[in-house]
């Protein structure tokens, strides 16, 4: 018991919603709407959010409550969408509006459970059609706004809360406040953190494998270190980590990523395959077309890896993935339906080497991951790296690889990426790149004319990767990194920058 179940009917939001709770320490889940209520209970809740959604509770086929919920007598906090649904069950009367109200609302009037400890304004972020027009009985109206005269109700004996208003958008500024009165009201569990995932994580993974063996693909990224030293700690020598280095990294990255994971003392197989992936690139300046060879080519490794190493070291039976929450609710649409098959086949490998697939990450999201890597001691420089593309600097250099051309980018990638860290701009920024275009253009140099080649550069800010800024870069400092890349890459005779979001371009150029 402790734990909140997040009913999913479609909002945007309702990820959000998850994220808020493990934020105030409250383990969280989310299952889809067609969730029965012996699932809900098999995550030992203490209380339910009902999140919002697109549909009209008047639609055809909209989705409903689990059967039996309302008499389960477990507390509810039922927002938008959820809470029509919940004012129905209980003999409420809900509106169908074709007109929806969108954006900031002030509470005319507020009091109530849900908003002790709320001080001044309270602005509520509203987005809804329907609304409630007649409470059900037992219950009061606890917030009013001019245009949605129920803005909030409550039947706080029973443990029901509505809201009309979304409180797990940070457009409610003390939406929080709201979450953490529930949270106190259905005396929630507050002990997910960082040190109990990290507990937990590692009972599961020792109880899971027993005795067997376990691969590993490390890209040098944070979550397979992660799950590299979670699983090193839980495990021991039965892990086998494999590092690819298929010679598209950045300078030094390869040695580093190396020395960091052996003196975490993961037991580490690194493949030198510079060779075979520059050779297969060869002559190949389409950018898909660049990923798939990639693509082949890193299985035919691992392949060879995974077998060797079972000749060596004898059946290894799990292969480790540091899956996401995000992937699994993004593949599936929930947890519920979201099982994964266990016993399959993974990208490409063939028939004879089969694995269970080990993803102790698949209920967690990024920051989480972040946040057990500290407790760890995964080294900072590990931890707080940039995001970097599987790939890797085969799409950001346009047109044909060749080893003098990944040379340039290297060089230049290396100065823009050690300027940030210099002037302590590399950790407020998501990911920063280099891109060396197929441009050549006239410049001067001394007396000479110079014709020579173009680099962008672009840094972003996000939280995910899916949408993206520009980084507002210091003018000077950009005026510093591009004379130092000048000053040193005889081959580049122009830096632009790249001030385009996300959307519509994507973060790497390809
Ligand atoms: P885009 O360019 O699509 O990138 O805006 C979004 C994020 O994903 C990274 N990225 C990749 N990561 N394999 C990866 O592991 C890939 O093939 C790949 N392509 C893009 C990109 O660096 C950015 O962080």
């Amino acid at each position: 018991m402790g734990n909140v179940v997040v009913i999913d009917y479609g909002s945007q939001y309702t990820r959000l919603i998850t994220r808020r709770l493990r934020e105030l320490n409250v383990f969280s889940i989310i299952v889809n709407a067609d969730v029965n209520l012996q699932e809900v209970r098999s995550h030992e809740p203490s209380g339910i959010i009902l999140s919002g959604g697109p549909e009209s509770v008047y639609a055809e086929g909209a989705p409903g409550l689990p059967e039996g919920l309302v008499e389960s007598e477990i507390p509810i906090l039922a927002i938008c969408y959820g809470m029509h649904l919940l004012a129905r069950a209980l003999g409420g009367v809900v509106e169908p509006s074709s007109l929806r109200e969108y954006g900031k609302a002030i509470l005319n009037e507020f009091d109530g459970l849900l908003f002790k400890g709320v001080e001044g304004d309270f602005i509520a972020w509203m987005s809804h059609g329907d609304s409630v027009i007649e409470i059900p009985d037992g219950f009061k109206v606890t917030g009013s706004t001019d245009n949605c005269p129920i803005a909030a109700m409550e039947n706080a004996n029973k443990g029901y809360y509505g809201l009309q208003f979304h409180p797990e958008v940070q457009h409610t500024p003390q939406g929080d406040q709201i979450l953490r009165n529930f949270l106190d009201a259905i005396e929630a569990d507050r002990s997910w953190t960082p040190e109990s995932i990290v507990d937990s994580l590692t009972l599961n993974a020792k109880k899971e494998v027993g005795e067997d063996q376990v691969l590993l693909g490390i890209s040098g990224g944070v979550d397979s270190s992660t799950l590299g030293l979670l699983l090193h700690r839980a495990i021991g020598e039965r892990l086998h980590a494999v590092f690819v280095d298929h010679g598209l990294l950045r300078e030094g990255e390869a040695e580093e990523v190396e020395a960091s994971l052996r003196d975490l003392g993961i037991n580490l197989t690194v493949i030198q395959a510079a060779e075979q992936f520059l050779t297969a690139l060869s002559g190949v300046t389409d950018p898909e077309d660049k990923r798939k060879i990639i693509g082949a080519e890193f299985i035919e490794v691992f392949n060879i890896a995974a077998k060797d190493l079972q000749k060596k070291f004898g059946h290894i039976r799990f292969l480790a993935q540091g899956t996401l929450y995000p992937d699994v609710i993004e593949s599936a649409g929930g947890d519920g339906a979201a099982n994964i098959k266990s016993h399959h086949n993974v990208g490409g490998l063939p028939e004879d080497l089969t694995f269970d697939l080990l993803e102790p990450f698949r209920t967690l999201f990024k920051d989480e991951i972040r946040a057990i890597a500290s407790t760890l001691g995964l080294p900072k420089s590990l931890r707080d790296r940039h995001p970097f593309p599987g790939p890797g600097l085969a799409i950001r250099c346009i047109g044909e690889i060749t080893q003098e051309r990944l040379a340039v980018l290297r060089q230049v990638d290396h100065i823009f990426i050690d300027g940030l860290k210099e002037f302590e701009m590399y950790d407020q920024t998501w990911q920063a790149l280099a891109i060396l275009t197929p441009l050549r253009s006239v410049g001067v140099m001394g007396d000479g004319r110079t014709y020579e080649h173009t680099i962008a550069l672009r840094a972003v800010s996000s939280k995910d990767g899916m949408t993206a800024d520009w980084s507002r870069l210091p003018h000077e400092f950009l005026a510093t990194i591009s004379n130092r890349i000048i000053n040193t890459v005889p081959e580049v005779n122009r830096v632009v920058y790249d001030i385009t979001s996300k959307p519509p371009g994507t973060i790497e150029w390809e």
